[in-house]
């Protein structure tokens, strides 16, 4: 039987990391988990609770109140309260990268974050999981693509939804986001030194499965 291993995805705003994360993990018979969920639940809840995210005590407070749950099939909670379509809302979008800026915010997160990925066997998706939460993972990826591709992706998605969609208004807010993650004091945005670069601007989503698969074979053939 083959050792399970830690596979860590980071890289910016639509890059493909939760697509394919899925993917890989459904095909290893891993978890996935989805970490920009965490800070996203947070922000919705402090959203909520009117909460001033530059009272950085009372986020953190707040943060050691609430439990979030992500279940198997990608289902979000927030004490128990489904609020997977509600953290994708614009609002939590704009206002999740000032609340990961907080440093005992991302402290908390990474106590959680590891406990999850104790046991191995996790596909782990973010800004900051192969240079801060697991820096031991067996294979670490960084996905990229031109900003213009991945504003042209979020923007395709909103259209099949149904949703009111302005592209030039999209692509500001990834590169403001992105900014944003790159530029934090604690644990930013960052390609780890060990991780491999792919960009995926021109490829298929099945491509770069199958590219971080045969990487992950390659890994656990080279460790046997
Ligand atoms: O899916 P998308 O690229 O829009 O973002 P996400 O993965 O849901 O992450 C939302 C935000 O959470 C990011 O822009 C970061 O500000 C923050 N985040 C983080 O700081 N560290 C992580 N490990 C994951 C997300
Ligand atoms: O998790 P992250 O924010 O990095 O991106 P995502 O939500 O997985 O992917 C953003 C969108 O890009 C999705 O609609 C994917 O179907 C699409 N995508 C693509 O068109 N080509 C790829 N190689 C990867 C993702």
């Amino acid at each position: 039987d083959n050792k399970k291993l830690a596979i860590a995805i980071d890289g910016p705003a639509a890059a493909g990391k939760s697509t394919v994360a899925k993917i890989v993990a459904k095909h290893l018979g891993y978890v996935y988990i989805d970490t920009g969920a965490m800070y996203r639940s947070l922000t919705y809840s402090v959203l909520k609770h009117k909460i001033d995210a530059s009272n950085h005590t009372q986020v953190v407070n707040h943060l050691h109140k609430i439990t979030i749950d992500i279940d198997p099939d990608q289902q979000v909670y927030l004490d128990q309260e489904n609020v997977t379509d509600d953290i994708r809302s614009d609002v939590v979008t704009n206002n999740v990268s000032a609340v990961a800026t907080i440093a005992q915010v991302r402290e908390e997160m990474v106590l959680r974050q590891r406990k999850l990925a104790e046991k191995r066997g996790v596909v782990m998706d973010g800004r900051d999981i192969g240079t801060h939460v697991i820096p031991d993972a067996e294979v670490k990826i960084f996905l990229v693509a031109s900003v213009k591709e991945r504003a042209q992706r979020r923007h395709e998605e909103n259209q099949q939804k149904g949703f009111h969609s302005d592209l030039e208004q999209i692509k500001s807010d990834i590169e403001q986001r992105d900014k944003m993650d790159s530029e934090r004091e604690v644990s930013p945005l960052k390609k780890a030194a060990d991780a491999i670069e792919i960009d995926t601007t021109s490829l298929s989503i099945e491509n770069v499965a199958d590219q971080i698969l045969s990487i992950v074979q390659q890994k656990m053939g080279n460790d046997e």
